[in-house]
């Protein structure tokens, strides 16, 4: 059986393809746990400073969660598959210690939306079409769709989404605040590339750093100001900050190590 998730390593970048084409890319549990592998793979492999996500063939990104997965599923089940789908990826990627980028090359729908939400950035190709169609399946999202398109988009955009099921082109979704760039679907990994290119190009401590206090603010229990203050200090002690500084001062380009 193919594998549904294909990785290769460019330029210290891992490419995820999620590969169901034949089903627009409907992330099943198997799929869930690939990825899953794919990535505590990419956050030991110190190779790897940045992560892109895409999906296989010219339609989706992904089309949503494998809906005949889970249409027999008791209450149990259903949050079980919630609970899991958050702690393996949607959660996972938004903790991540380097960063993720979702190139959306198709249909971004249900659990597709939610995983370029719960990415750090989002470029994507102008057929794309972003939409939470949950409802009209008798659900609501529950992949963090709820929570992350309010923080991106707003409150009342992400209820307006959520509660009519709508779907919106990548226009539209940029005009929202949900995207970083647009680009032709020719264009779209080349310029996936180029952006995690520029960012990856940074110190990998100070890029972990800043993305844990970003995200902090959106954590239960944390506070997003003491995180930046501890993060900050930590970061006083790397090699790549002294390097950075001397830098500097001695006006030439820093030679980062990672350390
Ligand atoms: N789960 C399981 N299978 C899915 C899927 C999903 N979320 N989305 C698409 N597929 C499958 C279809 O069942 C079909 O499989 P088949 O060829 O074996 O019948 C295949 O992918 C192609 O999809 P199809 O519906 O024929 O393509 P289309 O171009 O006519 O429509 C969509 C595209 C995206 C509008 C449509 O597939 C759709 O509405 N998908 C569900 C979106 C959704 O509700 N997502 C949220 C899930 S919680």
């Amino acid at each position: 059986m193919a594998s549904t998730v294909l990785h290769e390593i460019r330029e210290g970048i891992s490419l995820l393809t999620i590969n169901r084409p034949e089903k627009l890319n409907a992330l099943n549990i198997e799929t869930i746990s690939q990825l899953h592998q794919e990535l505590v793979a990419a956050a030991k492999n110190s190779e790897v400073r940045g992560v892109i996500l895409t999906g296989a063939g010219q339609k989706a990104f992904v089309a949503g969660a494998d809906i005949s997965e889970f249409s027999g599923f008791s209450q149990q089940e259903g949050a079980k598959l919630s609970r899991d789908g958050h702690e393996l990826l949607f959660n996972f990627i938004e903790n991540f210690p380097k960063p993720v980028l979702a190139a959306v090359n198709g249909f971004a729908l249900g659990g597709g939306f939610e995983l370029a939400l719960a990415c750090h950035l989002r470029m994507a190709s102008h057929n794309a079409k972003f939409g939470l169609p949950e409802l009209t399946l008798g659900l609501i999202p529950g992949y963090g769709g709820t929570q992350r398109l309010s923080q991106l988009a707003g409150k009342g955009r992400a209820l307006e989404l959520i509660l009519t099921s709508d779907m919106i082109d990548a226009e539209k979704a940029s005009a929202y605040g949900i995207l970083n760039g647009t680009t032709t679907q020719e264009s779209l990994l080349e310029n996936s590339f180029a952006l995690m290119k520029k960012i990856t190009a940074k110190p990998a401590l100070a890029l972990q750093a800043a993305i844990k206090s970003v995200v902090s603010q959106y954590l239960p229990d944390h506070n997003g100001y003491e995180t930046e203050i501890n993060e900050f200090g930590k970061l006083f002690t790397s090699a790549d900050f002294k390097e950075g500084v001397s830098a500097f001062l001695e006006k030439r380009k820093p030679n980062f190590t990672g350390s």
